[in-house]
């Protein structure tokens, strides 16, 4: 990361064209209004980001923060701040309404502290619907904008800073990939790094290529140097992601497989971990299973979603494998790779299920033993395939299903996570205990998390941990050495 003075950047001249100059220049701008500010209210403004949805929207939050710290905001956790982002997520219907119910209640903060500001972005506002109803009936947002243009925050925010009203600023696409803005961790010791954006594949139920945009793999070269960076600052522990990390490289000039990433990242001295998500069933080569198999650093844990067990319904999906080949790439990876944790992604009540369907898919949970599986209502996303198909099935058939499926996911996963009870492994110790501060609690390699009596000196520490007793999900354990 280079580190770029504010106080060097002329604001007399003109603006500069090329990014990143472009956002720094535009960083000493925000600061100023930030400052003055700071003047009226007689103390520092605070902010504070909150997060919806996945790892993907953790990290956008984390730049976000990294620029509002620059222009001079203190981050807080309460929404009564100064000024409230939102970054949203629309992967399901819930996700939006959470959002639609917490603006409800910033509006009334908004009253009482009229200089503060509300801004929106990330998945949700890439829905013209969205907007629409926004734009309506919660006229009091100053900024919205979306996922294609974030690296432009600090221009969107003095642009806010200089308008009335509600600012929007939504873009449909973009090829671009911005490099060097600041970042500010959420952890010291481990961090998350956008390896590509987007997603090609149109899994007829998913609204994210519609979101996201099309598929866009960042250079090697910077993702190595920003994980030099980041290792050079403390981390030990990388989680590189991607919606779909498998088919990493296709489009750079020139080409190279997520396998072959993954090799130049092993050799960076310092790194201690490799985790990467998500990888599609679809693309994931034997190369991948090697490089992983040989690894000493890539974490034994696959997140490999399913999201259905029947073949008519992954025909439907779009997914573009069937059960048979799911069972199979399982297998193969359990034969390989003996301790790996696989964990998967599951969706009940997509339109046409049948009970049948749903007991195929409880099949394959029954014969993979998933270390863990996320399960989801299936929700209709406007503008996706399957939003349009015929058949949805009833509300009550779902929640019966939804209901058997969950038991037989506790089922395998408690068994499975038990395998360890005994044994000695390494933990990445993550923070205190929140309950008893006797106590921290740290992650194995496959992602099960341990608790053992410690303090917070050994936060970021990789320690060896006797894994004494297994609670369902987790382990209460001590340190073995
Ligand atoms: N309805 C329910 N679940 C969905 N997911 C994605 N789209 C939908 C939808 N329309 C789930 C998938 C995906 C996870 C991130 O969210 O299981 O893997
Ligand atoms: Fe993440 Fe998808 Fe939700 Fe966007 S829509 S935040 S990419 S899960």
């Amino acid at each position: 990361m280079q580190a770029v003075d504010l106080d060097q950047i002329d604001l007399t001249g003109a603006v500069p064209e090329e990014e990143t100059d472009r956002q720094y220049f535009f960083m000493a701008k925000a600061r100023n209004y930030v400052q003055a500010l700071a003047d009226t209210l007689g103390r520092t403004p605070t902010c504070c980001v909150t997060t919806f949805g996945c790892q993907m929207n953790a990290r956008d939050s984390e730049k976000l923060v990294g620029i509002l710290e620059k222009v001079g905001y203190r981050i807080i956790d309460s929404e009564k701040a100064d000024f409230v982002i939102f970054n949203t997520c629309t992967v399901r219907d819930n996700a939006n309404q959470r959002v639609y119910g917490r603006l409800g209640e910033l509006n009334g903060y908004k009253r009482r502290n009229p200089h503060m500001r509300i801004a929106l972005c990330g998945c949700m506002m890439q829905e013209p619907a969205v907007i629409e109803k926004l734009r309506k009936s919660y006229g009091f947002i100053d900024l919205i904008f979306g996922t294609h243009n974030i690296f432009k925050f600090a221009e969107l925010l003095c642009a806010s800073f200089e308008s009335k009203g509600m600012l929007i600023d939504i873009w449909k696409d973009t090829d671009q990939i911005v490099e060097d803005l600041p970042v500010e961790r959420k952890y010291s010791f481990k961090s998350g790094i956008n390896i590509m954006f987007g997603c090609n594949n149109f899994c007829s139920y998913c609204i994210v290529p519609y979101v996201r945009g099309r598929e866009r793999s960042r250079e090697p070269k910077d993702i190595l140097r920003e994980i030099e960076g980041l290792v050079a600052d403390g981390v030990v522990e990388i989680m590189l992601l991607g919606q779909n990390v498998n088919s990493y490289g296709k489009n750079l000039d020139s080409p190279m497989t997520f396998s072959e990433l993954l090799r130049e990242i092993e050799k960076i001295e310092g790194l201690k971990r490799i985790r990467f998500m998500t990888s599609h069933p679809k693309d994931l080569s034997d190369e991948l299973i090697q490089v992983m198999k040989e690894s000493k650093k890539i974490c034994r844990h696959l997140h490999l979603p399913l999201q259905s067990g029947s073949t008519k319904i992954l025909t439907r999906m779009n997914r573009r494998y069937t059960k048979e080949q799911y069972l199979a790439l399982a297998e193969k990876i359990r034969r390989e790779i003996p301790d790996i944790a696989i964990t998967t992604d599951i969706i009940v009540g997509f339109p046409g299920e049948t009970p049948e369907d749903l007991e195929e898919t409880i099949d394959v949970v029954k014969r993979v033993k998933f270390d863990n599986a996320f399960t989801f209502i299936y929700s209709k996303r406007t503008g996706t395939p399957a939003a349009a198909m015929e058949d949805q099935v009833p509300e009550e058939q779902v929640k019966v299903g939804f209901d058997r499926l969950l038991h037989v996911v506790q089922d395998t996963a408690r068994e499975q996570v038990a395998r360890c009870q005994g044994q000695i492994m390494d933990a990445l110790i993550e923070e205190v205990n929140e309950t008893d501060p006797t106590m921290v609690t740290g992650r194995l390699s496959n992602n099960t998390i341990v608790h053992v009596p410690g303090d917070v000196s050994m936060i970021g520490t990789i320690v060896k941990v006797s894994l004494d007793t297994c609670h369902g999900f987790y382990y209460i354990g001590h340190v073995a050495e």
